[in-house]
This record gives structure tokens, C-alpha cells and sequence, in this order.
């Protein structure tokens, strides 16, 4: 049943088709979903929407932390639905766009003139550019089987250039960063449902994790589980100064941080300069999470400090460094079993409140050469952010994140209850 379960979820595009039983999409939904699926090559999260008319299904890379979804409206951009957002209009102020751009070509998605633009960006090569901002049809699915038509929604138009380095047959990105056109705000608004969206990354391409956006509520686990007992809660922080490459003067960052206070390792505070814990007035510093960054990401005085301390607990476990595999820096011969190594955790103002990053999250396994490595990366000597959360260390972890309240609810490994984020069954409960 579960294998059976898994074989359905393997179709990205057609998975919410499948496996749910379609009803008509006159009802309101309280929660929406998309899958998630981790791509083998790129280590990218990629999620599908079904948008313009006729509808296509479109693949996007997730990005918890970019402002607006876009795509290539360069190429096979084709739709009788899209309409350019006009400038000073309503649509505009929402995108919080400030410029307004002609084109002198045929009119088409991405060339139209008196439209307002924003800077959409390849969060992952850091490369932008500018783009109008449009509205087309997107359809959303609701986890009761519903489908949620959305005629005007709003994103911005990229080019083909900005695809590259992301996954293949990807066109383009999708945003669920605290800004107002951002996915989960936008939604939250056409549907009157809860300003929130909970992200649940599975830690390989063979089944899909899932993200929520709207009321919490019922995520069905096998086993009855209910992970809403489990979850701690710590505030998102707001770092006033964007993060984005090309950003207007003011602009606050729309990424999530939140407020890493210390390091423990199995139960150890590490040495570490706290001043790179907070973020300070022109933005730099602190912790974000990220899901372009397939590993954690540390500056590089807490990367030495927590790789020396997680070398001297694993030692003190009878782990046996090797050589280690690029690109890694610390490695272990693989005999030992993922849940026996040092426990890191990531501290949040209290004791009492910390992030556990167990073995399946912390190390990273290389088959081929029979090792498992630690799976963090030094980021250098002055990032603009000291602690980015990567995609590897979010996997089967249920983290919510409300915008109404500004709270970050996030479980502990899922694996802790044996199940995964790729188990949540959605059923038609009418
Ligand atoms: C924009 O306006 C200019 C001048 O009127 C015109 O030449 C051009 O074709 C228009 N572009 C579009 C995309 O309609
Ligand atoms: C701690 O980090 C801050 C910010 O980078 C730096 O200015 C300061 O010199 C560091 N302190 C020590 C003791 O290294």
C-alpha cells in the first residue's frame, strides 16, 4: 500500500490528479498543496503549478525565501488569459513595483507597454534581470481534491538566460518569501484562508514532499500521528535590509531568519563569536533558511568551531575518519549507523527550545566510496548571512511558517516518529 502510495507520487505534474478524486472547484479551499520533489542532479526542490489557457503544467524551483513566483516568458510562453499589470494600478502596488517599462516589439508576455516591472532573479547564481510584472491563470489544488482556480494571479516575467543552473525542463522560480505578492500571501488573499505555509522536503527524488499553504488543520500522517504535538515555535526575524541581488532603497529582506543563540554538540554549547548570531544594521549576520542551498551553510570561524567539536563527539562514539569526498571536508567510514552520531543542535534563545539536527540530516552518505560525510559548508569569511539552514537539514521536518504572527512552528525529524514528509495522504473527507 505505502510502496503503491509512492509509485503515484513519482509523476510531479499529474500527482494531485492521480491520487485525489476531483470534485468541482466551486468550493472554497482552507488548505492548498503542492508537491515537492528533490531533483537527483541540481539537489533543487521542484514543485509544478498548472497555469495560462489552455493550461500547461509548469515546473518551478521552490525558493521559501524569493519575493514573487516568475517564469521565462521568453520562450513558449503562450496563453489567451495573461494581462500585463498596467502601471500605478492596483496590481502594481500590491507587487510593491515602482517602475513602469514600454517595449517596442510585438505585443506578447514580458513586451507590453505602460506595464510595471519588477527584478526577477536566479536565486541560485545570483543572477537577475527585469521583467513586467502580469497576471494569468493558475490552478492550485486543495488537499481535500478540489482544484483552485486563481484567474489573475500575479508574478513577474523572467528570461531565458536567468534559467540557467537550475534544473532541467524548470521555467522559471517559485517564491514564498513574507512579501505581499510572494505565493503564500497572494493565496491568502484570494482565498480568504490563513497568511501561512507549511514546507515538508523529502530527502530524495523518489518520492515528493509537500508544501501547505492556508489553514493548519488536518495533515494526515499514517498511524494517526499528529504533528501539531510536536511542534516548538520560535519568532521569524525581519531583516530589514533586502537579500535579493537587485533590490529599491529600503526594501526589507522577504527570507525567513530566525534566532540561533548557540550551537550544542550532543548536548555541548560550542565556542562560537555571537556577534554573527544577530543581524545587524546593514543586514549582515544572523540565521536564514533557504531552499537553495542544499546544505548548511556556516561563516567560517562557526564552521571550524562546529566541525572540530562534531570530530571530537564523533571520535568519542568510535566513528572512523577517512579520507574525505569532495565536497565535504570531514568524512567517516560508513559502518556506523546514521542515528548513532553527536547530536547538533541548533539553540533558539532558550535551552529549552532547540532545532535537533540528528544523523540523517547532518550527514550526508557517499555510496560508492562507503562513507558518510558531514554535510555543511564553510561559507566564507564575511557572508552576508552567517548561518544559511540548507535543504539537507530540512528534510522530514515539518516547518511551518505563519505570517499572521511571524512564528516558525518546526517539528523534530519525522524520522524520530518513523514516518516521512513523503507519507501525508490526502483523501476527499466530504
Ligand atoms: C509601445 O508603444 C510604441 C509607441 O506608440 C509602439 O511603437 C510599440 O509598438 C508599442 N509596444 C507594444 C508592445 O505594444
Ligand atoms: C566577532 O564578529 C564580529 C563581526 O564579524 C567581528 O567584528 C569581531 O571582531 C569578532 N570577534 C572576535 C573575537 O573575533
Amino acid at each position: 500500500m505505502a510502496s503503491q502510495h509512492h509509485e503515484l507520487l513519482l509523476l510531479l505534474s499529474s500527482l494531485l490528479l492521480s491520487i485525489l478524486s476531483i470534485s468541482s472547484s466551486t468550493k472554497s479551499p482552507e488548505t492548498l498543496v503542492l508537491p515537492v520533489k528533490k531533483d537527483a542532479t541540481t539537489l533543487q526542490y521542484l514543485t509544478g503549478i498548472h497555469q495560462r489557457t489552455p493550461l500547461v503544467p509548469v515546473k518551478l524551483v521552490v525558493d521559501i525565501g524569493s519575493r514573487f513566483l516568475w517564469v521565462d516568458c521568453d520562450k513558449n510562453y503562450v496563453s489567451s488569459s495573461y494581462r500585463p499589470a498596467e502601471c500605478n494600478s492596483a496590481e502594481c502596488s500590491l507587487a510593491e513595483s515602482s517602475t513602469c517599462g514600454t517595449c517596442n516589439d510585438t505585443p506578447r508576455p514580458g513586451c507590453n507597454n505602460n506595464t510595471c516591472g519588477l527584478f526577477p532573479e536566479n536565486t541560485i547564481t545570483r543572477v537577475g534581470t527585469s521583467g513586467d510584472v502580469i497576471n494569468d491563470v493558475v490552478v492550485f489544488r486543495s488537499v481535500h481534491g478540489y482544484s483552485a482556480t486563481v484567474p489573475h494571479f500575479l508574478f513577474t516575467c523572467g528570461s531565458t538566460f536567468l534559467l540557467e543552473g537550475l534544473a532541467n525542463g524548470v521555467q522559471g522560480m517559485a517564491g514564498f518569501g513574507r512579501t505581499r505578492v510572494a505565493i503564500p500571501n497572494q493565496l491568502s488573499s484570494v482565498f480568504n484562508i490563513h497568511p501561512q505555509f507549511a514546507l515538508c522536503l523529502f530527502s530524495s527524488p523518489s518520492s515528493n514532499g509537500f508544501i501547505f499553504v492556508g489553514n493548519d488543520g488536518t495533515y494526515n500522517l499514517p498511524g494517526g500521528i499528529d504533528i501539531s504535538r510536536s511542534l516548538m515555535r520560535t519568532p521569524l526575524i525581519i531583516n530589514p535590509v533586502s537579500t535579493s541581488g537587485i533590490s529599491v532603497e529600503g526594501e526589507a529582506s522577504s527570507e525567513y531568519f530566525i534566532g540561533v543563540s548557540s550551537i550544542k554538540i550532543d548536548g555541548k554549547a560550542v565556542n562560537l563569536n555571537t556577534t554573527l548570531l544577530s543581524i545587524d544594521e546593514s543586514g549582515v549576520g544572523g540565521t536564514k533558511l533557504s531552499t537553495v542551498t542544499p546544505f548548511t551553510t556556516l561563516e567560517t570561524s562557526i564552521y571550524k568551531s562546529v566541525t572540530k567539536a562534531f570530530v571530537k563527539a564523533a571520535k568519542a562514539k568510535k566513528m572512523k575518519s577517512v579520507t574525505a569526498v569532495a565536497p565535504f571536508k570531514t568524512c567517516f567510514s560508513s559502518g556506523v549507523g546514521t542515528f548513532d552520531v553527536p547530536s547538533i543542535d541548533l539553540v533558539l534563545g532558550s535551552d529549552e527550545v532547540y532545532w535537533r539536527v540528528i544523523g540523517a540530516n547532518s550527514m550526508v552518505e557517499v555510496k560508492e566510496k562507503g562513507v558518510v560525510c558531514l554535510g555543511l559548508m564553510d561559507g566564507g569569511l564575511n557572508p552576508q548571512t552567517s548561518i544559511v539552514i540548507g535543504g539537507h537539514q530540512m528534510e522530514n521536518h515539518f516547518l511551518q511558517f505563519d505570517l499572521a504572527t511571524s512564528i516558525l512552528w518546526f517539528s523534530p525529524s519525522l524520522l524520530l516518529q518513523e514516518t516521512t514528509c513523503a507519507e501525508f495522504q490526502f483523501r476527499d473527507v466530504a
